[in-house]
């Protein structure tokens, strides 16, 4: 392992694997190939931008000439591949991008990289491919059962890593993290969105009741868990990365306000997102087993996020601009709208009806009206 190409290495966890395989192996060339779309920044590069073992190309994974020319010009002989359409909402709104990266990029990526002869393909999948889990812990044996237009597109890729290993013999390993979180993060998912319309006072729309369930993973422990599985897992196997740390998204969003100091009354209840998964929750013995632990819990990474974007209003504000503004509109409009569409239902307190082992209720606000699941009363 030498010459390791990180693609998609310009987004949230992509470029944290950069930053980390750049100080921690100084004797592997780490060429990070970009295609730098909305969620693509090269200032998440910045740290490392004059590593003497950091390169950096721009290119589109599903683009074979592109890619045939960065396996030669740089002789890769390891590709880590987190490119890919990574919003769920986004999916919703429109699933060409996710097609187009997800699965062709996947398939061209992977098929540029059998005629090169890399040693080793390392595909970052995730735990939606497993769909919604009641009850229980998914392990890498289970079935996939894919929801969202994103989770679908993740699962065709997975699949295509999976065929090579089987059909062509390639070294592949695949791993499936859960929802991580850390310095870095485009502003559309929880935790950068809420945080940083909190620290300007703005309402954080919560997705129907907001009691649904993520595991959260610190980033720096998603990053050495890719890191553990690339140098140590077995060839033809998928490796659960998980946080074990599961938590409502109503209590995220609570622990996420108390550090900023703002007030609760921020939370606003709109319609759920279409086809939402309930709950996500892995085992991650098998990775524990190659000698994987993760050094971070919610709550010491929640600290961590919350003053990194408090000190970074220089990397977040930038992108609050364009594009993002009219993503906002489209994904939030009518949303926040609907709300007041029933300002009849926004008086009264909820103060039963709730499952017995939740107590995140928003005082003084309705649940669940446009939801598929009522699990409030309003009074
Ligand atoms: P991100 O959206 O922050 O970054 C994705 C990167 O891929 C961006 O830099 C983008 O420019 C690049 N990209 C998109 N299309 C490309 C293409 N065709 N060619 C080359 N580059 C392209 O995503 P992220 O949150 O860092 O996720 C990285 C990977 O990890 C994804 O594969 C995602 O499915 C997976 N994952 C994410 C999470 C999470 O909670 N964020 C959890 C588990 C797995
Ligand atoms: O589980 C791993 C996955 O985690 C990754 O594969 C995805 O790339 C990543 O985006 C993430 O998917 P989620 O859909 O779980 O993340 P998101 O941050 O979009 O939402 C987290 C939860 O918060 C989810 O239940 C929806 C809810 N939510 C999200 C947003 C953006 C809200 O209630 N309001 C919001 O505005």
């Amino acid at each position: 392992m030498k010459n390791i190409l990180v693609t998609g290495g310009a987004g949230f966890i992509g470029s944290a694997f950069a930053r980390y395989m750049t100080a921690r192996y100084p004797n592997y060339n780490i060429i990070v190939l970009d295609k730098l779309t909305y969620a693509g920044n090269v200032d998440n590069l910045l740290p490392i931008s004059d590593e003497p073992n950091y390169r950096f190309e721009r290119g589109d994974i599903a683009d074979r000439t592109a890619i045939t020319r960065v396996f030669q010009a740089h002789d890769i002989d390891t590709v880590v591949n987190f490119a890919a359409e990574s919003h769920v909402d986004r999916s919703i709104l429109d699933a060409d991008a996710f097609i187009h990266t997800d699965v062709v990029g996947v398939y061209i990526l992977l098929d540029e990289a059998k005629k090169h002869g890399v040693d080793r393909f390392l595909h970052v999948s995730t735990d939606e491919v497993y769909g919604d889990v009641h009850e229980g812990y998914s392990v890498e044996t289970d079935p996939f059962a894919p929801n969202s237009p994103y989770a679908a597109s993740k699962a065709g890729g997975e699949l295509m890593v999976r065929s090579y290993h089987v059909t062509h013999g390639m070294n592949t390993v695949v791993t499936r993290g859960s929802n991580t979180f850390g310095p870095y993060q485009y502003p559309e998912k929880l935790l950068p969105f809420f945080i940083t319309e909190a620290i300007d006072d703005k309402n954080l729309p919560l997705y129907g009741d907001g009691l649904q369930v993520r595991d959260w993973l610190y980033v720096e422990d998603h990053v050495t868990g890719i890191d553990t599985a690339l140098h140590k897992g077995v060839a033809g196997e998928a490796y659960n990365i998980a946080g074990e740390d599961n938590r409502y998204n109503i209590e995220v969003a609570k622990a996420m306000l108390a550090l900023l100091g703002k007030p609760e009354s921020l939370l606003k209840h709109v319609p759920d997102r279409e086809g939402h998964d309930r709950r996500y929750a892995m085992n991650c013995d098998k990775l524990r087993a190659l000698g994987w632990q993760r050094a971070h819990s919610f709550d010491t990474g929640i600290q961590l996020t919350v003053d990194w974007y408090r000190q970074n209003e220089w990397w977040w504000r930038k992108i609050k601009t364009g594009e993002y503004l009219e993503y906002y509109k489209r994904q939030y409009a009518a949303r926040l709208a609907a709300r007041g569409a029933f300002p009849q239902l926004r008086v009264g307190v909820i103060t039963a009806f709730f499952p017995s082992d939740c107590p995140y209720a928003l005082a003084g606000q309705n649940y669940g009206y446009g939801c598929s699941t009522m699990r409030g009363a309003i009074i």
